[in-house]
């Protein structure tokens, strides 16, 4: 914490090792080390200043994803940090309670930095979360889960996508926090979970292996109403959720990655993943645990917006070969938004692949899928939503950052292959 105040943190990227499997070491990306970053942490309310520093052989940025914060700050691709140059980015964090991550984004080459392990939580806490009755003692009884999927050749990543793999690259196994079958030892009753998915295609369908309900608390942009009990929890690439779980003593159970129902037709099950499953993470229970507090009722009011005040409608059709229509141009402002007011953007997904659709700056209302309300997976503040094909999905989102004209924010498709193919916007707050 500097003289003012400020929060501090430093972040290098930078190039080296990472000995996954025993003797056999794979060349990686990470900040502040091999692979993936430190789990950066701020208070609503905190100034903060992330001094950067580019210790790669290429140009890189570094993007705030779920972060409020002004458009120069954002990281995007015109925030370009040159290789051995620095950025300091600052600003104050006027946003709730959240499990939000920071990953690289330059323009056409975001899937090979973030693949080659730059990604890193950025949790956010608030009086309301403080003081709430949730598991909190971070690597205790509230976890980071960080989810991505790798293939081995030999020493090194495979990155290759098959012929028929239109979603990206899909790898053959699934890391947490960098570690190949992972298990976590629980002391705790409730154990708290922040799912964030970090792969850069493939999207999960988190449950538990004996079909035990959890309490999904938050989603990407922080806490729900009330809690929600269900067993599965979808996730595409870039979305987070906050699950608690409840263990008994002595047993194991697996965080696992189901077949999913709503992947589109069987082709895109097949050669896109929807009928992949994977045990994630492995959870151990001591044979005596400590009592955790039950889960509160209530957890607070969502500050996302509701939609009736919407002064303005958009529509984006998600196709393979850009969005509207137009692949992205870095020359060209999309879409201008007013400062202040409330937006309602509908998005429609029928190219025959899997896509998402994520928005800087902002936490959504996702109103309706498919013309009917969403499950309750999708009722807290989110910032990507996953638009399978055959899909049209209303969003409510207010834009109230300070007006910048000139510096862009973007809208994409979080499946980093399309995002660096053109499936990528641009619009300005005026
Ligand atoms: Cu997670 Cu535009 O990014
Ligand atoms: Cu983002
Ligand atoms: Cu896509």
């Amino acid at each position: 914490v500097a003289k003012d105040g400020t929060r501090v943190f430093d972040l290098r990227m930078q190039a080296g090792e990472t000995e996954f499997r025993d003797g056999q070491s794979t060349s990686t990306w990470g900040f502040n080390g091999a692979y993936l970053g430190p789990t950066l942490r701020a208070e609503r309310g905190e100034k903060v200043r992330v001094r950067i520093r580019n210790g790669l052989d290429e140009a890189s940025t570094v993007h705030w994803h779920g972060m409020h914060l002004p458009a120069e700050m954002d990281g995007g691709p015109h925030q370009m940090v040159e290789a051995g140059g620095s950025w300091s980015p600052h600003w104050t964090v006027d946003q709730p309670a959240a499990t939000l991550w920071y990953h690289p984004h330059p323009h056409g080459a975001t899937e090979k930095h973030v693949q080659r392990g730059l990604a890193g939580m950025f949790i956010l806490d608030d009086e309301r979360s403080e003081r709430l009755a949730l598991p909190k003692r971070y690597g205790v009884d509230d976890l980071p889960v960080i989810v991505q999927d790798v293939t081995f050749d030999g020493a090194t990543f495979d990155h290759g996508r098959g012929l028929m793999q239109n979603a990206g690259f899909l790898g053959e196994r699934t890391l947490v926090n960098g570690t190949l079958s992972p298990y976590q030892e629980v002391r705790d009753e409730l154990v708290r979970l922040r799912l964030l998915n970090a792969s850069t295609a493939r999207t999960y369908d988190f449950g538990l292996s004996d079909g035990r309900a959890f309490s999904l608390v938050g989603t990407d942009g922080g806490l729900l109403e009330r809690p929600a009990r269900m067993e599965r929890v979808q996730l595409s690439p870039g979305e987070r959720a906050e699950i608690v779980v409840r263990m008994k003593p002595g047993e194991r159970t697996v965080l696992r990655s189901f077949p999913q129902g709503n992947y589109g037709d069987a082709w895109q099950r097949r050669f896109n993943g929807g009928g992949d499953s994977f045990d994630v993470l492995q959870l151990r229970a001591a044979e005596r645990l400590r009592p955790s507090p039950a889960l509160p009722a209530r957890l607070g009011e969502l500050e996302v917006p509701a939609g009736d005040d919407a002064v303005r409608a958009r529509h984006f059709d998600l196709e393979r070969t850009g969005i509207n229509g137009r692949p992205m141009d870095m020359g060209r402002v999309d879409e201008t938004v007013t400062r202040g007011t409330t937006e309602v953007w509908t998005l429609r997904s029928d190219d025959g692949m899997p896509h998402n659709f994520h928005v800087h700056d902002v936490q959504f209302r996702v109103l309706e899928v498919n013309g009917e309300a969403p499950p309750p997976r999708l009722r807290g503040p989110k910032d990507t939503v996953f638009v399978p094909h055959g899909t049209t999905v209303k969003l409510a989102m207010r834009f109230d950052g300070p007006a910048d004209p000139d510096s862009p924010y973007m809208y994409h498709c979080h499946l980093l292959y399309h995002e660096d193919e053109g499936m990528m916007g641009q619009f300005v707050v005026v």
